[in-house]
């Protein structure tokens, strides 16, 4: 690939700032300053900016605790977008959370991984912790546990873990919407609370509200295995 090109997906900068850089000869390949963006590297190759030797990797891949009130869609303030590093081209959150919903939110520029998660061929498990307003009936389990026929879907069964009368956990594997709202909704109750806590062997105990971090090589390689078998 292109030197620029490595440069700008590791984020560095705009290809205007990324020229400039090379230009200036803060730019080393393999031991030798290199001044043309398009000079030919690969992935092995050993590149420094103004001394520090450089890590590449294609794609960026962020778990963030998403506050209430922020939007996952494209246009819309505020947005996800702007709680995780801006230098980075075409990222995108996997799937959506309402705007009122809070938790484990995804966020990446791999294209092909967000197309296959979000893929209804794959069961991926999503919990949400969730509080509602009416008590939840003694059988609220083995209703959840039935697939339920809305008017433009037919949800898979569900896993209900109640709290206490008013709260629980509940774990579906598909992500249509309003989904939990609801299938709660199905039981007579309005949630008034929800949280998404875990996104199959992700969880976000480490972060607190609005924070986000990287997700490590482990996982994207788990989250890629999730999506191996239908
Ligand atoms: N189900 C909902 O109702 N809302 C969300 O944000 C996620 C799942």
């Amino acid at each position: 690939m292109r030197l620029d090109k490595y440069l700008s997906d590791l984020g560095i900068g705009t290809r205007k700032e990324i020229k400039k850089l090379i230009n200036s000869g803060l730019v080393t390949v393999d031991g030798e300053t290199v001044y043309k963006a398009d000079f030919k590297v690969s992935e092995s190759s050993c590149i420094t900016l103004d001394g520090e030797t450089l890590v590449y990797s294609q794609y960026q891949y962020f778990l963030l605790n998403k506050p209430r009130g922020y939007l996952c869609t494209k246009d819309g303030a505020p947005n996800v977008l702007e709680l995780v590093p801006d230098n980075y081209k075409d990222l995108n959150p996997v799937g959506r959370l309402d705007k009122d919903t809070e938790g484990l939110l995804i966020i990446t520029n791999d294209g092909q991984l967000t197309h296959r998660l979000i893929s209804p061929k794959y069961h991926i498990d999503k919990k949400y912790y969730f509080e509602c307003d009416n008590p939840l009936p003694e059988n609220a389990a083995e209703l959840l546990a039935q697939p339920i026929d809305f008017s433009d879907f037919t949800s898979l069964p569900g896993i209900l873990e109640p709290v206490n009368e008013t709260s629980g956990y509940l774990t579906i594997q598909e992500g249509k919407y309003h989904q939990v709202k609801r299938m709660i909704g199905y039981l007579g109750s309005t949630v008034t609370y929800l949280k998404r806590t875990e996104y199959a062997f992700l969880n976000i105990e480490d972060l607190a509200v609005g924070e986000y971090r990287e997700l490590t090589a482990e996982e994207i390689n788990g989250l890629k295995g999730e999506t191996e078998n239908e």
